[in-house]
């Protein structure tokens, strides 16, 4: 009796003396999110401090709360914060992660940043050969056999031409402050040259102008999107250096036609995709397909001549149009991060030479008087090493990996997903080297996206989610942290569309499509909801709470 007194007064003192503690975790990897309610805890009673765990490194989250049963907050003396992203945070009372335990870290961006998305004309228009337009490339090098996967083509595609009103209310839902898309050159200059105007054209895009205007949402329209005029293809496209007059007539053509209602404009789409994939394709070929085996000397000759193109459209806007429509000129540029594989000078060497041969080439020559900002698409990083003289590498685009001299592979650590890495402290790692390249002349990111994976079941898209969070957390940084000039961000993309090669398989949209309905019928997907609640906010939760996805 006596014996069992003392075990019951133990347990009694234990109960009222032992510390409580929240707990509950939160974390997010490569393939799950798994949650743990939060709760209170009766701690054991030799446990005297609560912990707090909070780790974010853009991709993976970890949030712990509980009883420090290990004892390690006595030894870090009630309270330790290590660097950022990771932080860890031990406390003798029971909330102590980021100012509140329930309120864990968040990014935020600034009140003028602009959030925007984006489309190109051959992936959503459709009306391929309607009323009066001429043909691309495009429509021709998906008519030849086995070149898109199923033999797909961009015929009807979204078929923005005529559900463009569609795509304007879902832009407006989104509350989006931007709005990316491209024109197509022979929908409004059939034959490419501006003798032949095609009007139905110019209204077409007339009336999604006035739509966006009228909505206050800026258009930011892209010159040219890799839809050349096929009139043009047949005499020598980019190769030929008449394009330089050719594209800047039809750019004077454009800011003359719409130039009062753009405040940017994008003069090319990624130059180094058209001289890789175009000129060089090996395992990615673009159209129009036909010169990979003079790869060796068209990269070079393509590249210098797209450079002038983008040059003779800023030129003309400066001289011609500036003064009275006041816009921003600017051009998209893409590639790859690069990070060492070892600390060595040779490793870190072929980076460096690795970023001048992916960004550099393009962005070195443009802040001469040419671009206003820096458009800026960002998808992955590498891992990159010095190429030994005796090693060939094969790369699509090979011809360039080997002048660069330089070896890139992914790092296993990371989650792959096709060609996209998942590494969102690359594009921070990104943004800081232009800052201090080009001393900090604004960017825009104009693309950043990843495809449905089959992990996304129906329309809950969570895989992009997680991309979209840590890719906009680390811009968050650039920018609050690091300093960098970020004006805006665009997702790729406002829907499914015509991925080129690999054709309507492959979905970066933000809106599903259903290409097997006359109707394309759009339906947002989660992570349409997910994005809108970070504009309205411009604030990017360093995790979910349950239910957000
Ligand atoms: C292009 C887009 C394309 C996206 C995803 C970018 O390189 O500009 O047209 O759809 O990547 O592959």
């Amino acid at each position: 009796m006596r014996i069992l007194k003392v075990l019951l007064a133990a347990v009694l003192i234990q109960t009222v003396f032992s510390l409580e503690c929240i707990t509950g975790s939160l974390r997010q990897d490569k393939l799950q999110i798994g949650y743990q309610p939060i709760t209170v805890e009766q701690c054991d009673t030799n446990v005297t401090a609560c912990f707090s765990f909070y780790h974010n490194d853009g991709t993976h989250f970890t949030y712990k709360l509980g009883c420090d049963i290990s004892g390690l907050c006595l030894t870090s003396n009630g309270c330790s914060l290590t660097a950022d992203p990771g932080r860890q945070c031990c406390c003798d009372t029971s909330s102590c992660v980021y100012q509140n335990a329930t309120q864990p870290l968040t990014f935020s961006l600034p009140s003028n940043f602009a959030f925007s998305t984006a489309t190109a004309a051959y992936q959503i228009e459709g009306g391929a050969f309607a009323d009066g337009k001429g043909p691309s490339i495009w429509d021709i090098y998906t008519r030849k056999p086995n070149k898109i996967r199923n033999n797909d083509t961009g015929d009807i595609a979204c078929d923005s031409y005529n559900q463009w009103e569609k795509d304007i209310q879902n832009i407006k839902d989104l509350h989006i402050n931007e709005y990316r898309f491209s024109i197509s050159w022979t929908r409004v200059l059939p034959y490419g040259t501006n003798d032949v105007v095609n009007q139905k054209g110019v209204d077409y895009y007339n009336k999604i102008l006035d739509a966006l205007n009228s909505a206050n949402i800026n258009p930011v329209v892209t010159i040219f999107h890799w839809d050349l005029p096929q009139a043009f293809q047949e005499r020598g496209g980019f190769l030929n250096p008449n394009i330089i007059e050719l594209y800047g007539n039809y750019s004077r053509f454009l800011f003359q036609t719409f130039g009062s209602k753009v405040q940017k404009w994008v003069t090319i789409n990624e130059p180094l995709s058209i001289v890789k994939y175009e000129y060089c394709g090996e395992a990615v070929i673009h159209a129009p397909g036909e010169f990979r085996e003079h790869c060796d000397w068209m990269v070079y000759q393509a590249g210098h001549n797209i450079l002038l193109c983008h040059s003779k459209a800023a030129e003309i806007y400066n001289n011609e149009f500036r003064a009275t429509q006041n816009g921003q000129i600017g051009i998209t540029i893409s590639g790859t991060w690069m990070f060492p594989e070892s600390a060595s000078k040779d490793d870190t060497d072929a980076c460096e030479r690795g970023y001048q041969f992916d960004w550099g080439w393009w962005a070195n020559p443009v802040f001469n008087g040419s671009a206003d900002f820096l458009g800026v698409n960002y998808y992955r990083s590498l891992k990159a090493r010095n190429r030994n003289s005796d090693e060939y590498t094969w790369f699509s685009g090979y011809k360039l990996a080997l002048d660069s001299g330089i070896v890139t592979d992914y790092d296993p650590n990371w989650e792959i997903i096709s060609w996209i890495s998942v590494v969102p402290q690359g594009l921070r790692s990104l943004l800081n080297k232009f800052k201090t390249e080009y001393g900090n002349k604004p960017i825009l990111i104009t693309e950043n996206g990843i495809m449905d994976t089959e992990n996304d079941i129906g329309f809950q898209d969570n895989t992009r989610i997680r991309y979209l969070r840590g890719h906009l957390a680390a811009i968050s940084q650039a920018i609050n942290e690091d300093g960098v000039n970020v004006i805006g961000y665009t997702l790729w993309s406002l829907m499914d569309n015509f991925e080129w090669t690999d054709g309507y398989s492959t979905k970066f949209g933000i809106y599903s499509v259903d290409f097997n309905s006359p109707n394309r019928t759009r339906v947002a997907k989660a992570s349409a909801t997910f994005y809108k609640n970070i504009i309205n906010s411009k604030i990017v939760p360093g995790f979910s709470t349950i239910g957000d996805e």
